[in-house]
């Protein structure tokens, strides 16, 4: 741990190099650099710049290692930079354009007033982010973006960890456009599956999962979880309860509890929270609940266990896929 000295001005600094990351996102600075260094005159050129600011913002970049000098007035991107970079499979673009969207800015700037008050700024000034999302195509499609990349890791370990029933079918409640259920199929082969989400969200998955192939063995349904889901056999709920208050998310399992086939089972993909006061990426994570939704939580395992329990289902294994994550199993009582 750093002197508190050091955490303390490392976060206020924090904002500095996320702005400059942001304006390095939204500029596309890395795809105009992927074919070599230029001057910081003919980069601004080509992005729209104002050379003079754009030059302050590369001298933070330089120091962040995503860009390094590379002559006079000149800059090149490194090995770090090229995550920047909008078509590289591991991009980071997209995600630091979403983080520094007006209304997540908003959100976290608003923290102090959301939590005088106990009510989310972000949802008195646009609602729900998924209304919000709803009627803004750009945040939605890089919203999505966001969670499938963020969800690598952690779906590569579902796939690997879990023995899924040869012969289910999974419903992927709220699955965005299905970049898990992907995962779990591509490594399951003759299961099945059933992506649910809003109407705005599932009409691109059925293209997402055309392109992987994966037609002939998907089916793509729309509505919303607090009035059904669809029948199977397995459920996942990945990164879904952790945006709603525990009457909701009990609401959403209940649904669940009742479509589910017998013998069936629940997994919850989510960060579980520890018991204790030591950082945590999900006490992080939590700020972001705090700040977007009203009612948005990380939960504890106890808490999981205790939400699980009023839909009539119990906790089963609970396993670390890392990244900060785990996998909550439930089955019916
Ligand atoms: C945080 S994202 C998680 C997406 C995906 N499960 C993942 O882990 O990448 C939450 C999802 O819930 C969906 N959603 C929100 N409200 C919903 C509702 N009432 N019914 C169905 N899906 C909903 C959103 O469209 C979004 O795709």
């Amino acid at each position: 741990m750093p002197h508190s000295d050091e955490l303390l001005w490392g976060a206020v600094g924090d904002i500095s190099r996320f702005a400059a990351l942001l304006t390095m996102a939204e500029l596309g600075l890395a795809d105009h650099l992927a074919h070599g260094p230029l001057d910081t005159g003919e980069l601004a050129r080509r992005c729209g710049a104002h050379a003079p600011s754009l030059r302050r913002v590369l001298r933070e970049l330089a120091g962040m290692d995503v860009v390094r000098p590379a002559g006079p007035d000149t800059y090149d991107l490194t090995a770090r930079g090229t995550a920047l970079r909008s078509e590289v499979p591991d991009s980071i673009r997209s995600s630091i354009r979403m983080l520094g969207e007006e209304g997540f800015w908003y959100a976290m700037g608003m923290l102090p007033a959301t939590v005088r008050d106990g009510s989310s700024a972000f949802a008195k000034r646009y609602g729900h982010l998924y209304d919000h999302l709803a009627k803004n195509p750009t945040s939605s499609s890089m919203f999505d973006d966001y969670m499938r990349r963020r969800a690598v890791p952690l779906t590569e370990g579902l796939a690997k960890r879990y023995a899924f029933p040869a012969t289910a079918t999974m419903v992927d409640v709220a699955g965005g456009k299905g970049h898990i259920l992907a995962t779990v199929l591509h490594a399951n082969p003759t299961m099945r599956g059933i992506l649910f989400d809003l109407e705005h969200v599932a009409a691109h998955a059925t293209a997402a999962l055309a392109a992987e192939g994966l037609s002939d063995r998907t089916e793509v349904v729309s509505g919303d979880f607090f009035a059904s889901v669809p029948a199977g056999d397995v459920y996942l709920l990945a990164s879904v309860l952790h945006n709603w208050d525990d009457e909701d998310a009990v609401k959403i399992l209940r649904n669940v509890r009742r479509a589910m086939n017998p013998g069936g089972s629940v997994l919850v993909l989510e960060v579980v929270l520890p018991d204790d006061e030591t950082p945590h990426l999900g006490k992080d994570f939590d700020m972001r609940m705090l700040a977007i939704f009203n009612g948005g939580t990380e939960r504890s395992r106890d808490e999981y266990a205790a939400l699980l329990g009023q839909a009539d289902l119990a906790l089963g294994d609970v396993v670390e896929l890392g990244a900060g994550a785990s996998l909550i199993e439930a089955i019916s009582r």
